[in-house]
């Protein structure tokens, strides 16, 4: 039995990929393109461990794609790949329609063709299970209840529009050549390997370097925060247990403003790290221009998870977000080394146009 995971080197895959093999032997064969976003630093407590097989590729390269089931015959697919960060999507779509929409459709190609010629018991046994994200419902009003699986799709930014694209495809292959799927749609992730672009992450490491922490127009907007590692285990449980064809809401109840989440973070910065001058790292906090489109609320109903799957959170975002500070707090060097040029070419550009 093996699993093949795409997208394993990123923030929420590589949590997978570490959680599955702390509870399993059952190996992983993880192929990530390792753009920007894949750090293979987050898998390094897995080196020389044969059960995690890592594959430098595209999942859009059909050939290579056909070539890994073929030789390890997995027994599901868990696709995380993607690029996932809106700010990039609005400054350059190109990549997100590429891997976001022809990626999965190559993998659904791809996956189709192995799963039609595998033995009744192994094709009755087989799932893909695609994961996705509360943002292809598009945006809700302060009073609007949140976002069931049976809400219409309103995506909103070029990133949620592919994200919603590839939940169509794969809805379709389901529908249409019955290949077994699963779909999950997840709410905002913080904690450990995320990549310091991402709201809560760029917040602490901005507040260490003695950076302004940038909050976007009035910093009302609200996000459903959840602890990786808890949607980790929801993806863990509809992979046993889901329904084929299904999708499942998952998000944490845990609805914040922006501007709060920011001084949860300073607070907590304050208490763990606390400044020479004796000075909060709330100063730093500055409003700068909003994002275009920006979405005002997401809110996910998580009911059917539970009560179909039994799966619940088990991290509050009070516990949740102290482990993810105490988390960058204790290792400064995955900090310093995701900070490549690259990276700090993006942030010069995307503060620098949202500021002008
Ligand atoms: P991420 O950007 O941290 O990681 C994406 C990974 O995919 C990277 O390792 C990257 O190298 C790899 N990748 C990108 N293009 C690829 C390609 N063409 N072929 C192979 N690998 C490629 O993203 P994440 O935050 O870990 O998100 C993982 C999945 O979860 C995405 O599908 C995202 O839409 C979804 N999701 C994310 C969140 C969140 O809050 N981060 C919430 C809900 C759903
Ligand atoms: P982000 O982490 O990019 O996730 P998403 O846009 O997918 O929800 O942003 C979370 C929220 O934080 C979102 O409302 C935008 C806001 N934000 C800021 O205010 N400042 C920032 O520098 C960033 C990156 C995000």
């Amino acid at each position: 039995m093996t699993l093949l995971v795409t997208g394993g080197a990123g923030f929420i895959g590589s949590n997978f990929v570490l959680d599955w093999l702390t509870q399993s032997d059952e190996p992983v064969v993880n192929l990530d393109k390792l753009t920007y976003a894949g750090n293979l630093e987050n898998l390094s407590s897995l080196k020389g461990d044969a059960r995690h097989i890592f594959i430098q590729g595209d999942l859009g390269d059909r050939a290579l794609v056909d070539a890994l089931l073929a030789q390890h015959r997995p027994r599901s697919v868990l696709h995380f790949a993607a690029e996932s960060h809106v700010d990039r999507s609005i400054l350059s779509p190109e990549d997100f329609i590429q891997t976001n929409i022809v990626g999965t459709f190559r993998l659904l190609e791809a996956v189709h063709a192995y799963w039609s010629g595998l033995p009744e018991a192994e094709k009755n046994a087989f799932r893909l299970l695609h994961v996705s994200t509360d943002e292809v419902y598009g945006t809700l009003a302060k009073d609007d209840p949140p976002f069931a699986e049976t809400n219409p799709y309103e995506p909103n930014s070029p990133y949620s529009a592919s994200k919603a694209a590839g939940d169509h495809l794969v809805r379709a292959w389901h529908h249409t050549y019955g290949l077994p799927v699963l779909t999950t749609n997840c709410s905002n992730n913080y904690g450990p390997y995320h990549f310091p672009e991402k709201l809560i992450p760029l917040m602490i490491v901005n507040a260490l370097a003695g950076k302004n922490l940038p909050v976007y127009g009035d910093g009302m907007q609200v996000r459903d925060w959840l602890y990786v590692k808890d949607h980790c285990s929801a993806i863990r449980r509809v992979l046993e247990s889901g329904t084929l064809g299904e999708t499942y809401n998952v998000g944490g109840w845990n609805e914040k403003p922006n501007i709060e989440i920011v001084h949860t973070v300073c607070a907590l910065l304050d208490e763990l790290c606390p400044k020479a001058d004796g000075s909060s790292y709330a100063t730093q906090i500055t409003h700068v221009q909003d994002r275009p489109g920006h979405d005002r609320r997401y809110a996910i109903d998580a009911r059917k998870i539970e009560r179909e799957l039994g799966w619940k959170p088990a991290e509050t975002f009070e516990t949740g977000i102290r482990k993810t500070v105490q988390w960058y707090l204790d290792n400064p060097e995955w900090v310093a080394n995701v900070q490549s040029g690259a990276y700090r070419e993006w942030v010069a550009k995307q503060y620098q146009e949202t500021n002008s």
